[in-house]
């Protein structure tokens, strides 16, 4: 093997704001990467030859037909004992997808950084884009970023099955951006807004396995088309006017269609009890809106809270309650 013997690299957790679950089926969705001015939130990830040093006690350890992952990253607690088989599944998928022999170059992962890895703010996706790069370093693959987006994808396959690749395309790249899955390609495009526009993400420190979740749409759907059909035509005409309002800064409107979408989501039955109260608990605060964020059921809320002194109010109301938070920023 050429290279060094040790390679770093980073992917970003990820909110996404509107059309979640209807963005697997070809409609339009719209993400961020979660970013603080003060706060990095990022998955790091080290491949390294040697036995790796600072693996503390904790250090959650899986291993695989030649490699050993150490996997420091903070958690909501159980989750990384609930995803093992689907992590497992996801390294082993994109170590065979760059034809890396872990047989004749034994591997060590180690994931940290301060994302948590928890359901709804894409640690799957961040540390797939983190081991990525670090592979990509160790041997010397010059992967270009389309490239480490690939990889991602194929990583995410272990925890989606079919993920639509919002996840991975937020985690490579970070921003904020509207994301249709396309073939051959996806369509990307960046959206700005007039300045950076405070959120909460509140957790409700359940897991949730998106495999299933995105499962239990599909038959939901299945069983409803014409319901659904309705759905998907409002979900699809929400991320457009969404798009227009996070442009022109009009954030009553946003935080009115991140209403409007939430009802959709639980009208395909991926809310639940502890999303509910979190989305209530913000909007009693003063938040303009609030929603589920990513595959539901547990996972992570966000809600918009423009302003330090709403996100402060949001935040604590939420603490207050029991609830765990990231405080960040969308746009710019
Ligand atoms: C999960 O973060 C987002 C989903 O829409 C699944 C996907 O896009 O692959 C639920």
């Amino acid at each position: 093997m050429k290279g060094t013997a040790l390679a770093t690299g980073s992917g970003y957790g990820k909110v996404i704001l509107f059309g979640e679950h209807f963005v697997v089926y070809g409609l339009p969705a719209i993400a961020s990467a979660v970013a603080d001015s003060t706060l990095a939130e990022a998955t790091f990830a080290r491949a390294t030859e040697a036995f790796p040093s600072g693996v503390g006690p904790g250090t959650f350890v899986l291993e695989g037909k030649g490699w050993t992952l150490y996997d420091s990253r903070p958690e909501t607690r159980g989750y990384k004992n609930e995803k093992a088989l689907e992590q497992k599944k996801s390294i082993e998928l994109m170590l065979a997808f760059l034809k890396i022999d872990t047989a004749k170059t034994p591997l060590k992962i180690i994931l940290a950084g301060d994302l948590r890895a928890a359901s709804g703010v894409g640690a799957s996706a961040a540390s797939c884009a983190a081991v990525a790069r670090a592979i990509s370093g160790l041997f010397n693959l010059g992967l270009s970023d389309a490239m480490i987006n690939e990889v991602a994808h194929e990583g995410e396959k272990g925890y989606h099955g079919t993920p639509s690749g919002i996840d991975d395309t937020a985690a490579t790249y970070g921003g904020l951006f509207l994301f249709r899955k396309g073939q051959p390609k996806n369509q990307v495009e960046l959206i700005k807004t007039q300045k950076p526009v405070e959120i909460v993400m509140g957790n409700t420190g359940l897991t949730a396995s998106t495999t299933t979740v995105v499962n239990g749409v599909k038959e939901r759907r299945a069983a409803e088309p014409q319901k659904f059909a309705r759905i998907f035509a409002d979900a699809e005409k929400i991320v457009h006017e969404s798009k227009k309002a996070l442009e022109a800064g009009d954030l009553k409107m946003v935080g009115e269609l991140m209403n409007r979408n939430h009802e959709l989501l639980v009208e395909i039955g991926v809310s639940g009890k502890k999303l509910d109260q979190l989305v209530e608990i913000a909007r009693k605060e003063g938040a303009p809106g609030a929603k589920i964020t990513g595959t539901g059921v547990g996972g992570y809320m966000v809600a918009l809270t423009p302003g330090r002194d709403l996100q402060d109010r949001v935040a604590k109301a939420m603490e207050k309650a029991g609830f765990a938070v990231l405080r960040t920023s969308i746009g710019k």
